[in-house]
């Protein structure tokens, strides 16, 4: 099914995963609340308080999912007091488990997992998403970004998961991972895993990160971020 537009997609499994998460940890955890994709895009409120809030993507990737095209994962953060304390992405095609607790670093299937350390936006790999809106401004902006930014670096990559593509951050594999217009439950554990694995998250014009925004830019180290920051044509969506 489509959700906001022809190529913003939801399936039965979608729905089937969050329904798994949210019904195994209120089993265990009666009074946390949640923020999960598919409930919130039946209108359910967005509210973040200081409560125990587990959020959810159940798949993440949704597109790559219904093509088969093996970058798709399940993103699950939970935040107390508003401070991310645990962030688990998991592409279960690819068996790949991105792991993450407040001040005890992040991990893939186990191992522990580091960003490039890359400073210099020249040598950076940049990945990026076209993402699911198809609002003329908003893909503008994408267009413009990716034409300004072609000849600045050492490339450009999309792997259609906003979650995977931050992981591949925490991972060293590319050096800077920025977005406009995804979702809190797209970075939330995506944001502690980089920022275990040694990167920073920020605002993409380099103010601070902030979770419910639907604007986030990691990179593995602040000189790079605050340099991608200060070259990218700036959008502002309106806030989860
Ligand atoms: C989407 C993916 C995609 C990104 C979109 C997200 P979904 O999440 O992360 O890479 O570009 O902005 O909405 O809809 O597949 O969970």
């Amino acid at each position: 099914m489509t959700k906001t537009c022809e190529v913003d997609l939801v399936t039965e499994w979608d729905q089937k995963v969050e329904k798994l998460l949210i019904d195994g940890i209120s089993s265990k955890f009666p009074d946390h609340k949640f923020i999960g994709e598919e409930g919130s895009s039946l209108g359910n409120k967005v509210e973040l308080t200081d409560a125990p809030t587990w959020i959810i993507d159940p798949i993440d990737g949704t597109m790559n999912f219904v093509h088969t095209l093996p970058h798709t994962c399940i993103s699950i953060a939970l935040v107390i007091n508003k401070v991310t304390e645990i962030g688990v992405v998991y592409n279960p095609i690819l068996e790949q488990l991105f792991s993450a607790r407040r001040g005890q670093g992040a991990f893939l299937n186990g191992a522990p997992i580091s960003v490039s350390g890359e400073k210099e936006l020249r040598k950076a790999l940049v990945m990026m998403e076209m993402g699911t809106s198809r609002d003329p401004e908003k893909m503008k902006v994408v267009l413009e970004n990716a034409n300004n930014l072609i000849s600045q670096v050492h490339g450009i990559r999309s792997l259609g998961s906003a979650a995977l593509n931050m992981c591949m951050v925490a991972l060293g594999g590319a050096d800077v991972s920025f977005e406009f217009g995804i979702h809190a439950w797209d970075v939330a554990a995506g944001d502690i895993i980089v920022r275990e694995a040694g990167g920073v998250c920020i605002d993409p014009a380099g103010g601070s990160f902030d979770l419910m925004s639907r604007r986030a830019l990691c990179a593995s180290t602040s000189e790079l971020a605050q340099e991608l920051a200060i070259v990218l044509v700036q959008y502002y969506p309106e806030r989860d």
